[in-house]
């Protein structure tokens, strides 16, 4: 009887504890997102990370596909919207728009994100790569 109680208070405890830790986490958080411009990185950093894509893609302004498609203007574009690219269906069909987010979670692991995209690419996992490169991606329009 006395190891419940010991038992049941101790699971008390726990609880209580969690849930004066959970507040202030989630005010942390949102205190670290208010913080936190839009896109961290920076452009010309990203411009060095951008070498890894520019063998399949150019980012300049009418600049013309390669292995894939033109990135000028990516940010905010609809995907598989390119003219005369020829996109897998995946892609086509994702009905994905290229905002940071999704673009972060595009570069770190495309196929991950798309089983079926034809863009042969393993993946960044840097953070402040995947920033700096987004930051650059967001100075082409
Ligand atoms: C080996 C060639 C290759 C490399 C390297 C590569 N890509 Fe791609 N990328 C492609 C191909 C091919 C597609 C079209 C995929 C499809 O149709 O499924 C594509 C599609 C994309 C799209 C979607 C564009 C749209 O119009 O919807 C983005 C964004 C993109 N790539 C960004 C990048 C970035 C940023 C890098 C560097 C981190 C990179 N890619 C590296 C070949 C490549």
């Amino acid at each position: 009887m006395a190891r419940t109680l010991t038992a049941i208070t101790g699971f008390g405890l726990l609880a209580a504890a969690a849930l004066a830790f959970l507040p202030a986490r989630q005010a942390d958080a949102a205190a670290m997102m208010a913080s936190t411009p839009k896109t961290a990185g920076d452009p010309v950093a990203g411009a060095q990370v951008f070498e890894r894509c520019a063998m399949c893609h150019t980012a300049d302004k009418g600049a013309g596909n390669r292995v894939g498609p033109n990135l000028f203007g990516v940010v905010g574009r609809k995907a598989g919207t390119v003219p005369n690219f020829p996109y897998s269906t995946a892609l086509k069909e994702s009905g994905i728009t290229w905002t940071d987010d999704k673009l972060k979670e595009w570069v770190a692991g495309p196929q991950k994100m798309l089983p079926g995209t034809r863009m042969m690419f393993s993946g960044l996992s840097d953070q402040k790569q995947i920033d700096d490169l987004i930051a650059y991606l967001n100075s082409k329009k």
